[in-house]
């Protein structure tokens, strides 16, 4: 694979392959020594135009657990027009020796450009473009429902699963209706008619605007956040009634199957989406999904970097044999 841009690029084998070598790479998580000499010697930029925390961190930690060398740039604010930012620095990495590039934009279609502009070889992993994808986010949400409801093996066949919210802005939900549904989950989103996207209809999953019959024996709900930084206009009348009628109480996620779980990809809004009781509560995978995001990114550098050269294989054995061994030397 030598970009990941989109959850499109991945077929139901690529996507199954990336979260099995996701789950032998989560082992190390419980070792003293986390890190894998896989990358050694090899350098990934870290792109960031917009904010984030932990995108950003989970890609630098994933990067130096394969020791991996790492150069972050983040240029928040910056009064360069998009595409002429994206090209300068684009070619500044290139002149580093950047191999993989991670970027994350406000711009939709900015890792496209990346990819195919001709202005850098790197391989290109999409860490959100706009409102238009965040496949990685998906690959960790995947892996957090397969663990949790799966017994972390298999697939997700059948399984029912809500996204609820914003999704009108939200890249995590278009990436997610699309390899949820690669993986044979039923998505079905709710959303207030204004943070509804238009042609929805076409989509590849359902769609509703009750939330509490959406909720009612499904396995999994996934709470967006409301991004008002995104908001040119006023979507609803007030948070307090957002809250009502698309906020997850702990009475509304009793309406979950038994076994039913709650995602959201952070930063939360307490007490807007999601209560804090609910997030806090026994159903809740959020701290999960953070921790998982950093294997499952790993798996995704594994990947992209494998398309380019040939890189050592990891396995069981390969995860065993290294945790014996020395500390890599590299910070
Ligand atoms: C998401 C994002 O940036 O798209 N967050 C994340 O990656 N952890 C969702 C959001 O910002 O609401």
């Amino acid at each position: 694979m030598r970009h990941l841009l989109s959850a499109a690029d991945l077929d139901r084998d690529r996507a199954d392959s990336i979260l099995n070598t996701a789950a032998q790479l989560a082992t190390l998580q419980n070792r003293s020594v986390k890190k894998l000499p896989t990358l050694r010697g090899r350098t990934i930029a870290n792109l960031f135009f917009e904010d984030s925390t932990r995108t950003r961190l989970s890609f630098e930690a994933a990067a130096k657990r394969l020791s991996a060398d790492v150069i972050t740039f983040t240029a928040k604010g910056s009064s360069v027009s998009k595409g002429e930012s994206l090209k300068d620095t684009a070619l500044t990495l290139e002149a580093m020796g950047a191999e993989v590039v991670v970027v994350r934009h406000g711009a939709s279609g900015a890792a496209h450009r990346l990819a195919h502009s001709g202005w850098t070889q790197a391989g290109v992993i999409n860490a959100g473009d706009g409102t238009h994808e965040h496949p990685t986010q998906a690959l960790l949400d995947a892996y957090t429902i397969r663990d949790r409801l799966c017994a972390g093996a298999g697939n997700l066949d059948g399984l029912r699963v809500v996204i609820v919210g914003d999704v009108l802005h939200s890249r995590v939900a278009r990436s997610n209706v699309i390899l949820l549904g690669t993986l044979g989950a039923e998505v079905t989103l709710v959303a207030p008619p204004t943070l509804m996207p238009k042609g929805v209809e076409s989509w590849p999953c359902q769609y509703t605007y009750d939330l509490d019959e959406a909720l009612t024996g499904a396995d999994a709900v996934m709470m967006l956040r409301v991004q008002a930084e995104r908001m040119n206009a006023a979507y609803f009348p007030s948070a307090h009634e957002y809250s009502r009628s698309f906020g997850l109480t702990a009475a509304r996620a009793q309406r979950l199957a038994d076994h039913g779980i709650v995602l959201h990809p952070g930063p939360m809004n307490r007490g807007m989406e999601i209560s804090a009781d609910v997030a806090d509560g026994p159903r809740s995978v959020v701290v999960d999904q953070v921790t998982n995001g950093v294997s499952v990114r790993m798996a995704v550098l594994y990947e992209v970097f494998g398309a380019r050269a040939q890189v050592g294989a990891i396995g069981n054995a390969e995860v065993d044999n290294f945790i014996g061994g020395e500390p890599d030397a590299q910070g």
